[in-house]
């Protein structure tokens, strides 16, 4: 049965973030290099774009390296790079198919020039697509973009363009490198793994948390429509009572 049917397309998460967890652990089990599991999460990673633009989400954010694995082994970081800087030049055309425009959060200049140019050069290619947005987390800590906006907003009221007491919520949304972004309704985890690893700490403030053993290289469609069903079943009360919603 195609689990697509039971979504209902009028509720849909406005930004689903994932943390795409596993692919060592997916090689691993099948005697193979780590490498091995990270190419076959590319895989999964066309599945769950192509599945979000079908069904009409409109923003969808992807984990795909983190401060902290720069403190890898140099090897697997270098593979890493490489595949990035592959999979950027193969998929520009399921971009294009599908309308979909990519963005890319994180410190990054901290990334190879390779990879620098040639995310964006697709940036700019895909920069007119309206569809969906794909936004890759690169090279992302959650605390590293908080300590950008913070100094960013600091030179601000230093140079008397913000005073201190109208700092809002508003204002540090958009000193966020995910400034044009909604905040994530819903966030999903593969691999086992219960933790947030420095994602999107502000911006899933209130989202629904949704963690699954599959490792991501198996993560397809079906299992995002899962997800998305269950998250559908959730009551988001935002603090307020189940009386006052209805
Ligand atoms: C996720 O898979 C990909 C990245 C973090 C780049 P892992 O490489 O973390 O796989 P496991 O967690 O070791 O299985
Ligand atoms: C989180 O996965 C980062 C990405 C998915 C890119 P990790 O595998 O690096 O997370 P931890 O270190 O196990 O928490
Ligand atoms: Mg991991």
């Amino acid at each position: 049965m195609d689990l697509k049917n039971n979504i209902l397309l009028k509720r849909l998460p406005k930004h689903i973030a994932i943390i795409m967890d596993g692919n060592g652990r997916w090689a691993k089990q099948k005697g193979m290099l780590r490498a091995f599991g990270h190419e076959n999460g590319t895989k999964a990673v066309r599945e769950v774009v192509e599945a979000c633009a079908e069904l009409g989400v409109a923003n969808l954010t992807l984990y795909a390296f983190s401060t902290e694995n720069w403190n890898r082994p140099k090897l697997e970081v270098q593979t890493l790079m490489k595949l990035l800087v592959s999979s950027l030049k193969k998929e520009i055309k399921t971009l294009q198919d599908n309308n979909i425009r990519l963005s890319a959060i994180g410190n990054l200049t901290s990334l190879p020039s390779k990879v620098y140019k040639e995310l964006h050069e697709v940036i700019e290619l895909t920069n007119q697509n309206n569809r969906m947005t794909l936004t890759l987390a690169l090279s992302y800590g959650s605390r590293e973009e908080l300590l950008n906006t913070v100094k960013e907003i600091s030179k601000k009221v230093k140079n008397n363009i913000i005073s201190p007491e109208l700092i809002d919520e508003s204002i540090i949304n958009e000193h966020l490198y995910t400034q044009n972004l909604p905040d994530v309704d819903l966030l999903i985890r593969t691999s086992g793994e219960q933790r947030i690893s420095n994602f999107l700490l502000w911006q899933i403030a209130y989202a629904e948390l949704y963690f699954t053993k599959t490792l991501w290289p198996d993560f397809t469609k079906q299992h995002l429509y899962e997800a998305i069903i269950e998250y559908q079943k959730r009551e988001r009360r935002f603090g307020k009572t189940s009386e006052q919603l209805n």
